[in-house]
């Protein structure tokens, strides 16, 4: 079940767009619906500007319409599992809720988190109320 996103996420790490970092990252969020959207990291000259592979993968699926989403995979070359960034895990809380997240390293190594624990006291739509 969540070969199919690892496959998508390491091909779209193939794509990504690192020459300031050379840390390429791959992502794949699967929407309730079964439909995957991918992205890979995208840098810029001017580095603030840099988007990871999970939101772009987020964006992407948000700019078609999609709502509703149950898990995402996370995939790097690194010797290490590598999580998501405080932005990326804000955004996913607030698009996505508690999906599973599966952190995937080079050599293999699997982590396997709900978005909760990785986003322990959320800041998110409820504190406007
Ligand atoms: N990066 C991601 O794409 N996702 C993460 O989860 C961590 C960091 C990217 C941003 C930048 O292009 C490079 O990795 C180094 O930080």
């Amino acid at each position: 079940m969540t070969n199919d996103l690892i496959s998508r996420a390491i091909s779209a790490r193939n794509r990504a767009i690192a020459p300031y970092s050379s840390f390429k990252v791959g992502a794949a969020l699967r929407a309730k619906n079964g439909r995957i959207y991918d992205g890979c990291n995208v840098e810029s000259a001017s580095y603030g500007l840099t988007i990871c592979a999970e939101r772009v993968a987020l964006v992407k699926a948000l700019s078609e319409g999609e709502r509703d989403f149950s898990d995402l995979v996370v995939v790097t070359d690194a010797h290490d599992i590598t999580p998501p960034c405080g932005a990326c895990r804000q955004l996913l809380w607030e698009y996505c809720g508690d999906i599973s997240v599966c952190l995937h390293s080079a050599r293999g190594d699997e982590e396997n988190y709900r978005l909760s624990e990785l986003v322990p006291h959320p800041f998110d739509r409820r504190n406007l109320e």
